[in-house]
Order: structure tokens, then C-alpha cells, then sequence
């Protein structure tokens, strides 16, 4: 591939995985089994972004394992009535037109681990989504670097990634242990507390005790609010997580109640919000369902999104809870999010989330004052 033998694009593609593994100190390449591309939407990756999928696609790049997109900027159906410009879904259609030409299946979801794509444990992949990449390392066990978005289209045409980082078991000890004191009642007060362990260990690996129940939601919600505040990639919670080794002499923080308090407040302001958004990640079958059986026979004074999958939504629709949505005067959106949307290009201002990720970049990205409590507090 190197030697070009294999077409321009893979050489492209093999020169990127050659400089990483040449920067990490890597002795070789190692299959991957699938590979789960982020730098999808127009709004992150603009026409620079576009350009370079397109001069891909002429170099005839094409993937050669299972291969699966991150959210788009905008639901591909119901772009219109949500009011995206024109002008941004032109742009987004030709992103998304690139990446199919490459063979990349249109998953559109930064929680493929709920449509079926969950890798073994010990098993290695290249994913590059921050929230995917904390859950596959650290609830299913697998085996992923956080990769950038070309980095991870060079590992789906190659089908390796060079052997370093998290693919190495001596760098999958955690460094940091938080003693979680703290009682964490619901979504919202795990992303308060990955926001605040996040940040306060810095992108090291995270070992939690003290948690004494967590569902997968709740591990999904925790380890996004870590990647987004602190760049982590893997985390252990004794108990629970398939997987718990840290250093002797890691370092050890506390996160009490006061520490939970501080952050919720810190993320969030008291105001109504215009739009409330739920499902960062992806909100699975089980919290579409919560969400519909919460505003059912209700007209809620505010819009309301439930981000997920297309798939997942097809299979909420059969259940009827996108039709109860819709009644009360929401909408289950599909394949993009209240982040890589265009928020502010639609008139919002004011979000309501239970996300500790999507709070930390409604403001930081969206120009979004955000209302951040659990589902019960925030619907309105
Ligand atoms: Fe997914 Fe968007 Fe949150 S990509 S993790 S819903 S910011």
C-alpha cells in the first residue's frame, strides 16, 4: 500500500498510519475489525473537510472493513421542517454523498454500540467519535485509540492501525482513581460527575469505586461528559465495568456531593429554555421509551428533540413512542444531534439538556445558553 501498488488512495491513507505510528513509537500494524469515522458534519469539517472526501473519492478511495459514520448535521428527512438552511444541507448532502462513494455505511450515530456494532472485548478497532471510543475501551472492553476522523478513514481503507496507545495493555492502567462519595440519582448526575472527573484528571486513564449501580445509559452518559471535558478514553468503575486495573500509587480525588452540586451549577443557568435536548449520545429504544411515557397525553411549552439512530428510531416508531413524542409537540430526530446541527443558525439560544458532553459544547460550540438538570426538572 505504501509502495502505491494498491492505488493513490490507500498510500494516502497508509502515509497517515505510517507518520502516527512513526510520532507513538509503534513497532507494527494491527488489524482492526471496524472502523467508526467522525468529521461528518458540515458544520465541523466546512468545505476544507469536503474537499479533502472528495479528492478521496477521486483517488478512488474505497473501505475495506465494516465502516460507520458519525452524525450528519441534519436529519436527512426532516432537515426542512427543523428548519436547517438550504444552503448548509446542500453542503451536508455532498459530505454525506463522499463518504457513501467510499463504501461507509450511513449509521449516523455516535452510539453504534445500540444498533448492533459492539466489539468483543479485547477486540481492536478504530474509532475516532470521543464518547464511542470511552465506551468501547471501557464498558465493552475493546480496544480503540481516539482516533481524528482522517485518521480513522485511513484505517478503514488500510483495515489496520498502528500498534500503540490503548492497543498496548501496559497503557490501559488508570492513573486516577476517583472515590465517588457522592450519591448519582439519574443521566444528568453522572455527566455532572464524568464533567468534574474529566477535568480534574486530564485525558489519564479513570478508575471510579464507590458507584455502587450503573446502567449501560448512565456508563454511556458518564463516559461522554469525561471525553468532552478532559479528552479521556477509558475508564474503569469497580464492579461493573468488565475490566478494573490501576497503577500502584495512582493518584486518588474525591467527588462528594459538594463537588456534584459546584459542577451542576457551573454548567448550567436558570432560565426556561426554548428547546430541550435529550440524547447525547444517541438516546437508546429504552430512553425513547421513558421520554415517551414522561410527555404522553402532556403539550409540553417548549420544543423538544430526542436525538438518535435512524434505526432506532424506525423501531420507536413501530412502538408508537415517536407518534406520543410528536403528539405532545416533540420530535425524534435522526442521524445528527443538538451539537453538529446548526442550534444557532435556527433561532435557539436557550437549550435545556441532562448531557454533561452536549452542555460543555452547546455552550462552547453553539453559542447556547444551556439549562442542564435531570429529564423530570428540565421538561417543560
Ligand atoms: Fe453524539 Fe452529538 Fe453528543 S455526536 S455524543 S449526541 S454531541
Amino acid at each position: 500500500m505504501l509502495g502505491g501498488e494498491c492505488g493513490e488512495a490507500s498510500q494516502q491513507s497508509m502515509e497517515i498510519l505510517v507518520a502516527l505510528g512513526k510520532i507513538y513509537g509503534a513497532t507494527r500494524m494491527i488489524p482492526v475489525t471496524s472502523s467508526q469515522i467522525s468529521g461528518v458534519s458540515y458544520k465541523t469539517i466546512g468545505d476544507a473537510g469536503l474537499e479533502y472526501l472528495q479528492a478521496m473519492v477521486n483517488k478512488g478511495a474505497k473501505v475495506s472493513i465494516p465502516s460507520f459514520l458519525n452524525p450528519a448535521g441534519m436529519d436527512r428527512q426532516q432537515w426542512k421542517e427543523m428548519k436547517v438552511p438550504a444552503s448548509f444541507a446542500k453542503k451536508q448532502i455532498e459530505v454525506l454523498d463522499a463518504y457513501s462513494e467510499m463504501g461507509i455505511t450511513m449509521t449516523c450515530t455516535c452510539a453504534p454500540y445500540q444498533v448492533g456494532i459492539r466489539p468483543k472485548r479485547g477486540e481492536h478497532v478504530a474509532w475516532s467519535e470521543s464518547s464511542a471510543v470511552c465506551f468501547a475501551n471501557s464498558v465493552l472492553g475493546a480496544r480503540t485509540n481516539r482516533e481524528g476522523g482522517p485518521s480513522a478513514l485511513a484505517s478503514a481503507i488500510c483495515g489496520v492501525t498502528p500498534n500503540y496507545g490503548l492497543h498496548l495493555e501496559e497503557n490501559r492502567l488508570a492513573e486516577f482513581i476517583v472515590e465517588v462519595e457522592a450519591e448519582l440519582k439519574g443521566y444528568a448526575d453522572f455527566g455532572a460527575a464524568g464533567y468534574f472527573s474529566g477535568e480534574a484528571t486530564k485525558g489519564k486513564n479513570v478508575a471510579f469505586s464507590g458507584i455502587r449501580a450503573a446502567d449501560e445509559t448512565c456508563l454511556k452518559g458518564l463516559g461522554a461528559a469525561m471525553a468532552a471535558s478532559g479528552s479521556t478514553a477509558l475508564f474503569y468503575v469497580k464492579g461493573i465495568t468488565p475490566e478494573f486495573k490501576a497503577k500502584g500509587g495512582a493518584e486518588r480525588i474525591t467527588l462528594g456531593k459538594k463537588e456534584l452540586l459546584e459542577t451542576r451549577g457551573k454548567i448550567g443557568v436558570k432560565e426556561k429554555p426554548q428547546l430541550i435536548t435529550l440524547g447525547c449520545p444517541h438516546a437508546s429504544l429504552e430512553e425513547i421509551s421513558r421520554v415517551s411515557k414522561m410527555v404522553e397525553g402532556k403539550k409540553l411549552s417548549c420544543g423538544l428533540w430526542v436525538c438518535t439512530a435512524k434505526k432506532t428510531k424506525v423501531e420507536a416508531a413501530k412502538k408508537g413512542f415517536v407518534a406520543t413524542i410528536e403528539k405532545a409537540g416533540g420530535k425524534v430526530v435522526a442521524d445528527t444531534c443538538m451539537v453538529v446541527c446548526p442550534l444557532e443558525e435556527m433561532g435557539y439560544s436557550v437549550t435545556g439538556c441532562n448531557s454533561g458532553k452536549a452542555a460543555k459544547y452547546l455552550g462552547s460550540m453553539c453559542k447556547q445558553k444551556v439549562v442542564f438538570g435531570e429529564l423530570e426538572d428540565i421538561l417543560c
